[in-house]
């Protein structure tokens, strides 16, 4: 994972003041009402509640009224469908995909489209909550080029996949072949490698049903090649799983699917699977051998009717697990309403569903949000001493309250009140965003 921390860091040394909350294990939060954050080399130094006399006289920026918190990593979200975020919610899956979906991202053809909706998108994602983030395009490889150009000049570090899709597309949007598919991946691979300095890209066959298994092996070839992390969707809905057994007589769980072809984690392949809705037993002790990631949407699976994750199950069997906006399932590009509805939906499932499972807490969801999506980018998500300085001014200073608060009451009624505006600063690896 040390190999995907890539990107470019500000060498200068550093210190921010206010009141700073960070994760350091799922369960933990630690609030400091009044202290240092030291930067130095664009890696966090530590977290002091007076500034250590060897830092006597470096550069400080004084946010007393503000909070700072660590970037927010969004694991999993399409950034052609931010055009059509919060329409067309009334849908399933598979049908808002026929209906909705595929006709949308066949607009990307046209560059000129493609530029004007990439535009609006890479604007609202550099002054959203998130500094790091996996995202998907469509199959198109010069509106994804173009989302790479745009992206890199966030300063946001990303993953930026070309999607792949062979079969049961639509007329508009489907590649011509395996051939045509992997053909094209390695031309985006090649015009693209080595080009950015915040922008990596990520291999990202769309879904089961959308990859033939003969594109699947290639890009399994492709995939040891280029040495590329990988992107998918598992186990989201009922009837999406139905249809890979079907579709996969071989295999005895949607996992394996992508597992069959070298595709799902392990060393030399991280992975991120968004959703994991359904994913059984035996998906989910494959996924702890490989070190998947599990990108959990709890947005889009609400507003897809897809049904609720057992996030707590997968915290406590230490998978890998961090938040995703999902954008357009979910509606919401913010990382602070992620976090909010995995809390509420994981009550929804306690009460409804599985009472074993105790709901998350703030602590556990906003740890998903920093360090457990974080470490798919390496030493990130915190504010420990070595890890990457990703971080948020957040000024709550408009949300006016007649008692006094701490820190992390702050912290939480910004997550449940706020939206996206109250993020006043930004810093990614040392680096100034606004
Ligand atoms: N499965 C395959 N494609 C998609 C997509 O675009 N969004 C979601 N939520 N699930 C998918
Ligand atoms: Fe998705």
């Amino acid at each position: 994972k040390e190999e995907v921390a890539f990107m470019t860091r500000n060498p200068a040394t550093f210190a921010l003041r206010g009141a700073v909350c960070f994760s350091t294990d799922p369960q933990h939060l630690t609030c400091l009402e009044d202290a240092y954050l030291v930067c130095q080399n664009g890696l966090t130094v530590g977290v002091y509640p007076q500034l250590p006399e060897q830092f006597h006289g470096i550069p400080c920026e004084d946010f007393n009224n503000c909070l700072i918190v660590p970037g927010m990593n969004d694991l999993h979200l399409h950034a052609p469908q931010y055009a059509f975020h919060g329409m067309y919610m009334d849908l399933e899956l598979l049908e808002w995909l026929n209906t909705v979906t595929f006709p949308e991202e066949a607009r990307y053809a046209d560059l000129n489209y493609a530029e004007k909706a990439y535009s609006i998108f890479t604007d609202d994602i550099k002054h959203s909550a998130t500094t790091r983030a996996s995202i998907f395009g469509t199959l198109h490889v010069d509106a994804t080029e173009l989302l790479m150009d745009l992206m890199e000049k966030t300063g946001l570090k990303t993953f930026i996949g070309k999607v792949n899709m062979d079969r049961n597309g639509s007329l508009a949007l489907q590649e011509a072949s395996a051939v045509v598919s992997a053909k094209d991946t390695v031309r985006w691979l090649e015009e693209t490698t080595g080009k950015y300095e915040n922008v990596k890209p990520i291999l990202t066959p769309r879904f089961t049903p959308s990859c033939s298994d003969e594109l699947m092996t290639r890009l399994a070839e492709i995939q040891r090649t280029y040495r590329l992390p990988v992107q998918s969707h598992l186990s989201e809905n009922q009837g999406e799983i139905a249809w890979v057994k079907e579709l996969c007589q071989g295999t005895s769980f949607y996992g394996e699917a992508y597992d069959q072809f070298g595709l799902f984690g392990g060393e030399q392949c991280p992975t991120i699977m968004a959703h994991c809705v359904y994913s059984s037993d035996a998906e989910l002790s494959l996924m702890k051998e490989r070190g998947v990631f599990i990108a959990h949407c709890p947005q889009s699976n609400t507003n897809l009717s897809s049904g609720i994750a057992p996030t707590r199950r997968y915290i406590e069997e230490g998978l890998h697990i961090g938040l995703g906006t999902d954008i357009a399932g979910g509606h919401s590009l913010s990382m602070l309403r992620a976090i909010a509805d995995a809390i509420q939906v994981s009550k929804l499932r306690w009460r409804l569903v599985d009472d074993s499972l105790k709901p998350l807490s703030l602590e556990e969801a906003f740890y998903m949000a920093t360090m457990g999506g974080g470490a798919f980018f390496g030493k990130v998500g915190t504010f420990a001493e070595g890890y990457e300085f990703d971080a948020l001014i957040l000024d709550d200073s408009k949300l006016r309250h007649p008692q006094p608060l701490t820190a992390r009451e702050r912290l939480e009624r910004l997550i449940y009140l706020s939206d996206d505006s109250c993020i006043t600063g930004k810093y990614i690896s040392g680096n100034k965003i606004f």
